[in-house]
């Protein structure tokens, strides 16, 4: 039998499922005979509860590869703003279930790659998954799986050639200053090592502002720092231009 790699999208299919449960009830207490107030206003709550089951089962199919398969063109747009040689060390913070981080193996062939994460219930993403993609990608000797907070890396200074990341910084519940993880991701690379991060950049709430926050690494002595837009980069449905989904979402580089 084939077997063939899982990539589960960024999107939770908990959250889906809960929000198209609470939908479904708020129809049926509308279609109840009960009193006519009630029955009006779970009317007028079922609206956004449906549209939010709406973007997310859109969202799902558009980063499917049954769908758009942006996820996987999101992680090539990454792998083509990696300037290797070939070899070297890789680190993919928030490794997921391993699209990124095999597509980086398979690009370069001759890195040494590791892939951290906390893969806690929250996310329906494992470690097994990733070797088990590794595995079936055939890349599987070269990507070392490791469980650990992007928070606290258990790597020394400077350890990595090349460090990735995506959509993983403002996940993490184990520190409050996002900016603070994304130091810790620049500590353990090399002097002269190029970064690739993508995430909700330009979402205040979460990193106090896109000029704040690349003053803040400029401050990291970083002897190169580029901006971009995710949008710029690609053009992106409709739907997941939303501030909730991408809209938010920009490429930083450099080299420390
Ligand atoms: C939106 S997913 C992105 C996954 C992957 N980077 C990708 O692009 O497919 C966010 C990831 O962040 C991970 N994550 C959340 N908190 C973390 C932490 N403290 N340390 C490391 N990874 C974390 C989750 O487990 C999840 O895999």
């Amino acid at each position: 039998m084939v077997r063939r790699t899982k990539y589960k999208t960024w999107i939770r299919m908990k959250k889906l499922t809960l929000f198209f449960l609470s939908s479904l009830l708020l129809l049926l207490v509308v279609l109840f005979p009960i009193n006519i107030y009630f029955r009006v206003l779970a009317g007028i709550l079922a609206f956004p509860f449906l549209y939010i089951t709406f973007v997310l089962s859109y969202s799902i199919y558009q980063f499917s590869s049954v769908g758009g398969n942006y996820q996987s063109k999101i992680h090539d747009l990454i792998v083509s703003k990696v300037n290797c040689n070939g070899k070297g060390t890789v680190l993919d913070i928030g490794a997921g279930s391993g699209s990124l981080i095999i597509k980086l193996a398979k690009s370069f062939s001759e890195t040494c790659l590791t892939g951290i994460d906390y893969w806690d219930e929250n996310w329906e993403y494992s470690k097994a998954l990733c070797q088990q993609n590794a595995e079936i990608e055939r890349v599987f000797d070269r990507i070392d799986f490791l469980k650990a907070s992007a928070s606290e890396l258990p790597f020394k200074d400077g350890q990595f050639d090349i460090i990735v990341s995506c959509l993983t910084f403002h996940e993490v519940r184990d520190e409050e200053n996002k900016t603070d993880v994304i130091k810790e991701a620049l500590r353990v690379l090399k002097p002269g090592g190029q970064f690739v991060f993508l995430d909700l950049f330009m979402d205040e709430n979460l990193f106090n502002g896109e000029k704040e926050l690349l003053n803040d690494l400029k401050e990291q002595g970083l002897s190169k720092l580029n901006s971009c837009e995710l949008s710029q980069e690609m053009k992106l449905p409709k739907v997941l231009l939303g501030k909730k989904v991408l809209g938010n979402a920009m490429i930083l580089s450099g080299k420390k």
